[in-house]
């Protein structure tokens, strides 16, 4: 069998979008638009990737490279249309006796799935030309697919359109796979000679239909449109959101309010997990089974064990919780925490870089962070770890079963054995011996009668 090579065309300058950056960079479920393209490509068995690019060639080539370290660069120069790109792109693919396959960078949601197909198709076919074709209710803006008995025929662009051609609802996609023999030779016999004076690669079906038939397969409009527009981006941002709901719910992951929920296709989620509104889970987030997530919860790249509560409206980041944990209301994981199994952290407790044991409880209005935190401890409230000195950072140990109470400080670093129990109030400076009571003493002074200034005479 032939290899089959890409070339990817990357060189619009995205006028539609409106932005300072390249569509091709924009995101689409937490991923960008070219990277998605990119990632479907990988699954394709190619022996080659090329892509044609010009505006923001650099942030757009990272992206790309991120996925395909050996994706070889062209710059096309001045884009003179879509068949200006490919002969371009062919420079990169010189000697090679490959199929090629062209497709648009800016096709996010294409399934590698759909391009597989098209593969298998243009082989079983031995047509010099494949491409793939979506039926568009609204079809302006699109090439057509001009067809006479079934037979493919040409595709006719937008602005070159016959009256009696406008209705037709067949469009080109934009993703094709050529002969390479075919595509080498007939290439340099594209013209401007359009309304738009551009190369058209579309051109080359007509001249492939004349060798021998022009294969197509469909696809759902939803999955090959190109994102032009903010609203293409928005669009297709939902159509990925509930696609992944949808997958998750036959999986056996339940949601109070589906269509009001944030989840990326990056993140897997254990059955009898309940997910309540307005929650965003978005990075590589692992959540285990009979996991509840309250309203609001924002979690991105954590593990969430089985059997933990997250209560609403809690912020979860690059963290780690433990089975059969509660967290929040109102909790504040920032990266970098650990949290045993059967933990809980309530409201306004903020944590950085923590590890808890199993078992132990941060209830109230609380800031812990470069703490270790032994099992079955308790944090009273407004406990504050004082890790900073303004230019280092410093470790605050506490040991097992310790007792810290309210409004205490540790002036970090500093040591807690175990089995400790720290006063109210108490200001931790130095390290403690574990069995110890440790407290700052203080004098309660009280003057009587006292009347408050606002009460007293002029
Ligand atoms: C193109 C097709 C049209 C199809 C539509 C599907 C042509 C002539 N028309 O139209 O039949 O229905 O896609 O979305 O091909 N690009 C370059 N260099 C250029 C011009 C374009 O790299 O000189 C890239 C663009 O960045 C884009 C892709 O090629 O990723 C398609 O170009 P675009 O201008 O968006 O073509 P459409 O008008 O959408
Ligand atoms: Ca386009």
């Amino acid at each position: 069998m032939k290899s089959l090579a890409a070339i990817v065309l990357a060189a619009g300058k995205s006028t539609r979008m409106k932005s300072k950056k390249s569509k091709l960079l924009h995101e689409v479920g937490g991923q960008s638009v070219i990277s998605r393209v990119c990632m479907s490509l990988s699954k394709c068995s190619l022996s080659e990737i090329i892509v044609v690019c010009s505006h923001q060639m650099e942030p757009v080539m990272s992206e790309v490279r991120n996925v395909f370290s050996s994706a070889v660069k062209i710059d096309q120069g001045e884009a003179k249309g879509t068949g200006h790109a490919v002969l371009k792109g062919l420079e990169g693919l010189k000697g090679k006796n490959a199929d090629v396959m062209v497709i648009a960078g800016d096709i996010p949601l294409i399934t590698h799935e759909t391009l597989n197909e098209l593969h298998k198709v243009h082989i079983q076919s031995g047509s010099k030309a494949s491409f793939i074709t979506m039926m568009c209710e609204n079809p302006f803006g699109y090439g057509r697919v001009i067809r006479h008995d079934n037979r493919v025929i040409r595709i006719t662009e937008e602005s070159e359109l016959a009256e009696d051609e406008k209705d037709l609802k067949e469009c080109n996609s934009g993703i094709y796979i050529f002969s390479g023999e075919f595509l080498n030779a007939q290439i340099n016999t594209l013209n401007s000679g359009n309304s738009k004076n551009e190369f058209y690669l579309t051109d080359l079906i007509e001249k492939a239909s004349e060798f021998s038939d022009v294969a197509t397969i469909s696809a759902d409009e939803s999955e090959v449109t190109g994102v032009n527009t903010r609203a293409h981006l928005a669009g297709a941002e939902k159509f990925l959101n509930d696609k992944v709901v949808s997958v998750l719910m036959d999986m056996g992951v339940g949601f109070v309010a589906p269509s009001e929920v944030v989840i990326h296709d990056s993140v897997v989620i254990g059955m009898d997990t309940f997910i309540h509104k307005d929650v965003v889970l978005t990075g590589k987030t692992f959540i285990g089974e009979d996991v509840v997530i309250e309203q609001g919860c924002i979690i991105t790249d954590s593990v969430i064990e089985r059997g933990a509560q997250i209560k609403p409206y809690s912020v979860i980041e690059e963290s780690y919780i433990g089975e059969n944990s509660v967290i929040g209301p109102f909790a504040r994981l920032r990266p970098g925490n650990k949290i045993g199994e059967k933990c809980k952290i309530g409201n306004f407790v903020e944590m950085k870089k923590t590890c808890f044991g199993a078992g132990v409880k941060a209830g109230h209005l609380t800031y812990l962070g470069d703490a270790d935190v032994g099992d079955h401890t308790n944090i009273g409230a407004g406990t504050i770890t004082c890790n900073y000195d303004g230019k280092n950072k410093f470790k605050t140990v506490i040991g097992h079963n310790v007792f810290v109470g309210s409004d205490s400080q540790f002036i970090a670093p500093v040591e807690i054995g175990d089995d400790v129990y720290i006063g109210t109030g108490t200001t931790v400076i130095k390290d403690v011996d574990e069995g110890s009571l440790v407290i700052n003493p203080k004098k309660q002074k009280v003057i009587t009668p006292w009347t408050p200034p606002g009460k007293r005479g002029a």
